[in-house]
């Protein structure tokens, strides 16, 4: 079988980078895209990509571009054969999102929308895109749909983009994955203290509840989309929750970093953020049964992995 080409924008990202290492293990070619809005160069390359290859032992193809140069993104689908993109370059912060509206719906929506193009003028139709459970909005009960920030509402408005796009023409295969926060706070035994924003939702002890997924969980789902790619026909629009299914809150997530580290991690309580919402749990049943994935680590071995991280990273991907 002849290997098929990936392209993963955000490739230099946390999540992107993340999905190179499993694409390159699984014996995908990998050409990753990225304008180092959130991520960082070092000599014309991603220093994140240059840790996945020396953890693979394999290359990677790394064009540095913005989607929002329309020209530049065509070219660069016109100069390799994609077969399939992995669409993770997005702004993601919900606060600034909140105070740089039009900054967020620039990027992300006009980004997507020249991507979109890219592909359809070169046939390429198979795209996962990363998607997330702010699309739900901020639930009274669990779950609800309305409510969204600036940042979900460009995840919502994407999704609602694609989903009109499958059905206008049956060759594109699109599957939205629902990321459940596949990161746990970095600040978490890093700094003197944890700041927990408000005590008081509506959950059993007054913190945020959340969803959380290993990043290496995460990964293996976009491997398990593009795998259904070639599975199913007239596949249209799909989206897909990837999380436990399991809801944790701030005081119990401070609780399992302290088991699993051994170092205690004071507490100070702050007002509410704009745009948080008190309990966003995931149902990933779907994924479950039609992706044939399932995760595979808990929250202890997200605490472990996490204070290794920052152990050997202090600086992240500064550290020598
Ligand atoms: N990390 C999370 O908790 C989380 C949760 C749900 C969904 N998501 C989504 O997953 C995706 C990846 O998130 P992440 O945590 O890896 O973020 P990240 O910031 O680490 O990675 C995104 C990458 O995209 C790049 N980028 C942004 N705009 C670009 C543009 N116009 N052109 C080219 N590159 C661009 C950035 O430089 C960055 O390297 C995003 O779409 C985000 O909205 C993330």
């Amino acid at each position: 079988m002849t290997r098929k080409t990936v392209l993963v924008t955000g490739g230099a990202g946390y999540i992107g980078s993340h999905c190179c290492v499993d694409l390159l293990e699984a014996g995908y070619h990998v050409i990753a895209v990225d304008n180092f809005a959130n991520s960082i160069e070092n000599d014309g390359i991603a220093t994140s990509l240059q840790r996945v290859e020396r953890i693979t032992g394999k290359s990677v193809t790394f064009e540095k571009c913005d989607l929002l140069d329309r020209e530049n993104v065509i070219n660069i689908f016109k100069q390799y054969q994609v077969d399939c993109v992995i669409h993770t370059a997005a702004l993601k912060v919900i606060g600034d999102s909140l105070q740089m509206s039009l900054k967020y719906y620039n990027n992300n929506l006009i980004g997507t929308i020249n991507l979109l193009e890219a592909m359809e003028s070169t046939n390429c139709f198979d795209l996962v895109y990363s998607s997330s459970c702010t699309v739900y909005g901020d639930p009274d009960f669990v779950p609800i749909t309305e409510g969204r920030n600036v940042y979900g509402r460009t995840k919502y408005f994407i999704e609602e983009m694609l989903n009109d796009l499958s059905k206008s023409d049956p060759k594109w295969k699109i599957i939205s994955l629902r990321y459940f926060n596949p990161k746990t706070s970095v600040a978490l035994g890093k700094k003197p203290h944890v700041t927990v924003y408000g005590k008081d939702y509506n959950t059993p002890d007054g913190t945020g509840v959340r969803d959380y997924i290993h990043i290496m969980d995460l990964a293996s789902g976009h491997v398990a989309a593009l795998r259904k790619f070639e599975r199913a026909e007239n596949l249209g629009f799909q989206a897909y929750n990837l999380g436990l299914g399991r809801g944790i809150s701030v005081l119990e997530l401070v609780r399992e970093f302290e088991k699993a580290t051994g170092i205690r991690v004071p507490v100070v309580y702050a007002e509410k953020r704009p745009g948080d919402a008190g309990a966003v749990i995931c149902c990933p049943k779907k994924a479950l049964s039609e992706l044939d994935w399932a995760p595979k680590y808990d929250l202890p071995k997200m605490c472990e992995d996490l204070w290794r991280w920052q152990t050997m990273n202090p600086d992240g991907y500064k550290t020598k």
